[in-house]
């Protein structure tokens, strides 16, 4: 473990001096919401020293330099919904939000683009750019919760990703305090730029790693004017996943195919409270199609459609209604949730493989499934490879069984997912949770640069250290 110094008295003075007394949380019950994200508290869980508030860059800046100074780590938060542990403050320290950073700074129309604080909740930045017609197509799944800047830190993908691509795509500039409180501003609004080294790209998916992320450059597209869906219902989870590398292979371009297995889907309804007539498929496809041309949308749905039904679905329902299709994709988002409340000693996955892979995943989950004696109930984003295979402890079974077999049950999946050209993680990320296992499975030269990386940019260690590696 790295070593730091104690939060002090007098540095928590020099904190309210920068952001505000009242921006400066030291009461441990306060602290606690600052001690964890979405990962299972009880085990990743780890209290802070003390939290700030800053409400601008400089404020940031000024912080993250006194930090550094005093040898004192920092772990930079959005909203907490992070999944792999990286707002997690293991060395306690600093947290640092950016909760009250939450502004939409400009929408520049002319360039297509939004100037953010990295605070703002991410389905604010959507609403009030669609409400002049503008799409943000950055779409994570907790959409209504987290904000731009975890999406950022994590480069987080979502139910979109098939046709869109992940939140990266999306950020052209950003504005950055690095771990020595220095502000800086990479890229831009510009659609090119080759002027050195792309550190706006580094820094998103680095976990907060890097530095903290104030202020982000949002590309914008037009809103689509139409949109379609389909709900296919299959009886097995094969027969649903065995269709997706079909559909891709057609040309067809879907905005979105999710898969939910029953487990999942049923999970998910007994949280919400919500009936559907479809429960008791053994796994569906939601799939949408968007765009401007809705004659294309129809016909494509319909082609898409005959898809599925040649090849194994028992059934093919046409969305007719918004409202109802929204409370299926409802179903869907509250899926993670759901598993959290009612199955709390988990492990929720995201491993990634090619979409023409996906098919070999599923068996695989059955036989791991039998073999460690947990379930592993499945969903996610299909279309592009991404499974949230999600590792559940039977209740009769004794908690250091759990813990053996979760451990080598995760171990066998993620060499299969790097056997079958995969990752261990396509949007949750590293974190805390991971390290171990990256290290095993990356490639040592592809870990020494990250290193290096790491190293140049933090030599004291002090952002967000412990994530992706120790
Ligand atoms: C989802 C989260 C868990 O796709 O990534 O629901
Ligand atoms: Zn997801």
């Amino acid at each position: 473990m790295p070593a730091y110094n104690p939060v002090t008295p007098e540095l928590v003075k020099a904190l309210a001096d920068i952001a505000g007394k009242g921006n400066v949380v030291t009461d441990a019950e306060k602290l606690e919401t600052y001690s964890h994200d979405e990962t299972d508290a009880s085990v990743y869980g780890h209290n802070p020293e003390v939290a700030v508030l800053p409400q601008t860059a400089e404020q940031v800046a000024q912080i993250v330099k006194l930090a550094n100074r005093e040898r004192v780590p920092v772990t930079p938060r959005g909203a907490g919904s992070g999944l792999s542990g990286g707002a997690i403050p293991e060395y306690g320290g600093i947290v640092l939000s950016l909760e009250k950073m939450n502004r939409l700074l400009e929408l520049d129309k002319a360039n297509m683009v939004a100037v953010v604080e990295a605070g703002i909740v991410t389905n604010d930045l959507a609403n009030a750019v669609q409400a002049e017609g503008l799409f943000f197509a950055g779409y994570p799944m907790s959409l209504q919760t987290c904000v731009i800047g975890g999406n950022i830190a994590e480069n987080a993908g979502g139910g979109k990703a098939v046709k869109y691509g992940v939140t990266g795509r999306y950020i052209i500039g950003l504005e950055l305090v690095t771990p020595q409180g220095e502000i800086v501003q990479l890229g831009g609004k510009l659609v090119k730029d080759v002027t050195g080294y792309d550190l706006k790209s580094l820094v998103i998916g680095s976990e907060g790693t890097l530095g903290i992320v104030t202020k982000a450059v949002v590309k914008l597209i037009g809103y689509p004017s139409s949109k379609g869906d389909l709900l296919v219902l299959f009886k097995t989870a094969k027969e649903a996943i065995d269709l997706v590398p079909i559909i891709l292979s057609k040309g067809l371009t879907p905005t979105s195919i999710e898969f939910m297995d029953q487990l999942s889907i049923q999970t998910s309804c007994r949280y919400l409270n919500e009936s559907l007539p479809y429960e008791n498929a053994g796994a569906m496809l939601l799939i949408e199609l968007d765009g401007n041309n809705a004659a294309q949308i129809e016909a494509d749905l319909i082609e898409t459609g005959k898809l599925c039904e040649a090849n194994g679905a028992l059934e093919v329902y046409v969305a007719e209604d918004r409202n109802n299709i929204e409370r299926i994709w409802n179903v869907r988002r509250n899926i993670a949730e759901a598993f959290k409340v009612f199955s709390p000693t988990q492990s929720l996955e995201d491993i990634v493989v090619p979409c023409s892979r996906i098919p070999e995943m599923i068996p695989e989950l059955e036989r791991l499934g039998k073999k460690y004696r947990l379930q592993i109930p499945c969903y996610g984003h299909a279309g592009d490879g991404n499974l949230h295979a999600t590792l559940v402890k039977d209740p009769a079974m004794p908690q250091d069984v759990w813990k053996k077999n979760e451990e080598l049950c995760l171990e066998e999946l993620y060499q299969i997912t790097v056997k079958f050209g995969g990752k261990i993680s396509g949007e949750h990320g590293i974190g805390i949770k991971r390290r171990e296992h990256l290290k095993k499975l990356i490639d040592p030269v592809e870990l020494g640069l990250m290193r290096a990386i790491k190293n140049a940019w933090d030599p004291n260690n002090i952002m967000n250290p412990g994530k992706i590696f120790v």
